[in-house]
């Protein structure tokens, strides 16, 4: 198991290797949205940006294409929880 600590929320969830990042989050009644957007949101499609998270410590997989194109101007930390896999201990910042 891997640990995901939410700094804003202090909170740390355990997930398997391979979890979604947003998925994980949801299945644990953690929001990576932040006020109206819980609603309106993509639904993990990448197309809303609004599960932008930055990821303070640990490693993940390079940005995805649907990542590059949305991301482009933000620092390399920030990503999209939805398009993220965990595959290890993570500390992340939502709702920046
Ligand atoms: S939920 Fe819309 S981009 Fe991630």
């Amino acid at each position: 198991m891997l640990e995901i600590k939410f700094e804003k929320q202090n909170r740390t969830i355990q997930v398997e290797p391979g979890a979604n990042l947003r998925e994980a989050a949801i299945q644990n009644k953690l929001s990576v949205y932040p006020h109206i957007l819980k609603i309106l949101n993509c639904r993990g499609r990448g197309l809303c940006t609004s599960c932008t998270v930055k990821i303070v410590s640990g490693k993940v997989d390079p940005r995805n294409d649907v990542e590059n194109e949305k991301l482009k101007k933000k620092d390399p930390d920030v990503r999209l929880a939805c398009q993220v896999t965990v595959n290890d201990n993570l500390v992340v910042r939502t709702h920046i």
